[in-house]
C-alpha cells in the first residue's frame, strides 16, 4: 500500500463556482535563461485557470537548478498543480531531486499515481515510448501501465496526464521514423477503460495539438513549443473547462485541509 498526497485547494475563487478551467503545457524546458518566460507563462495560465498541468520536460537537462526556476514561480501562483516528469528531466540522473523540488513547492508530482483537487480526479505517469499500432512493441513498459489511471480513482471526472503520446494522431508531424521514440499505444487503453474525460501530453514537438482515442476520449498534445506554432497570438497553454462535482453550499462542504491523502494498492 501506498500513499499519494495532493495539495487541497482552499482558494477563495472556488466558493461558489462550477465550472473549472484547467491550463495544461508541457516541454517547458527550463534552463537558465527561461526565467522571465516561465514566470511570464505561468502569470499568463494563472490568469486564466484555476488547476494548472504541466506534462514533463520541465527541465532541459535535468539540473535542480532548472527544476528550481519553475518551483518559484508554482509557489509564488498558489494555484493548484499536477506535472509528470519527462524524458529531460532524467538526463542528469537527479530526477528523485527535481521530483522532490517541485513537490516541496506544492506540486503534485505523479508518476503512475493520482490525486484529487476540486473534486476531479488526475492520474499521471511519463509512460513510454515503443511505437503505435501494428507497429507497437508487445512486451514495452508493461509495468508502467498497471499503475496508470489505477481503479482507485473514484471521482466523477478523471484526466489523465503523461509526457508520451498514447495514440498516433498527436504525433502527426514528426518524421514517421521516430514515432516508435514519441509514445506507445499501450498507454491508450488505460484511457478508455477508466473513460477518462481527457488526456494530455507533450513530447512530440513537431505534432499535432488534438486528436481522439477510437473510444472517443480527447488527447491534446500540449508540447509548448507546438502550441507557439499554432496558437498564434496566445500563450503556450491549453484551457480545458470541466464542471466541479464539489458542493457549493457551505453547510454541505467541509473545512478545507491542507492536505488530501489517496490511497493506492500496488
Ligand atoms: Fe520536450
Ligand atoms: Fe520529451
Amino acid at each position: 500500500m501506498g500513499f499519494a498526497y495532493c495539495r487541497e485547494a482552499t482558494g477563495l475563487r472556488m466558493e461558489a463556482k462550477k465550472q473549472l478551467r484547467i491550463a495544461a503545457t508541457a516541454d517547458l524546458h527550463c534552463k537558465k535563461t527561461s526565467r522571465d518566460s516561465i514566470k511570464d507563462l505561468l502569470s499568463a495560465m494563472a490568469k486564466e485557470a484555476d488547476i494548472l498541468l504541466f506534462a514533463g520536460d520541465l527541465c532541459d537537462t535535468g539540473l535542480p537548478e532548472e527544476a528550481q526556476l519553475l518551483a518559484q514561480e508554482i509557489v509564488r501562483i498558489k494555484l493548484p498543480v499536477v506535472a509528470v516528469l519527462g524524458n529531460h528531466d532524467f538526463e542528469s540522473g537527479k530526477e528523485a531531486e527535481v521530483a522532490s523540488i517541485l513537490s516541496d513547492a506544492g506540486a503534485n508530482v505523479l508518476d503512475g499515481k493520482c490525486c484529487e483537487i476540486y473534486g476531479i480526479g488526475f492520474a499521471g505517469v511519463k509512460g513510454f515510448c515503443g511505437g503505435f499500432g501494428d507497429r507497437a512493441l508487445q512486451s514495452w513498459g508493461e509495468p508502467a501501465i498497471k499503475t496508470f489511471v489505477y481503479e482507485a480513482v473514484t471521482t466523477p471526472e478523471r484526466i489523465a496526464l503523461l509526457h508520451y503520446a498514447p495514440i498516433i494522431d498527436t504525433v502527426v508531424g514528426e518524421p514517421p521514423e521516430i514515432a516508435p521514440f514519441l509514445g506507445s499505444s499501450r498507454l491508450e487503453e488505460p484511457l478508455n477503460r477508466y473513460a477518462v474525460r481527457a488526456a494530455f501530453h507533450g513530447h512530440a514537438h513537431h505534432g499535432t495539438p488534438e486528436g481522439a482515442t477510437p473510444q472517443g476520449v480527447p488527447v491534446y498534445n500540449v508540447a509548448k513549443p507546438l502550441l507557439e506554432r499554432v496558437f498564434i497570438g496566445r500563450a503556450p497553454f491549453r484551457i480545458l473547462e470541466i464542471e466541479s462535482h464539489e458542493s457549493t453550499n457551505p453547510a454541505l462542504t467541509p473545512e478545507p485541509l491542507p492536505f488530501i491523502a489517496m490511497s493506492f494498492a500496488f
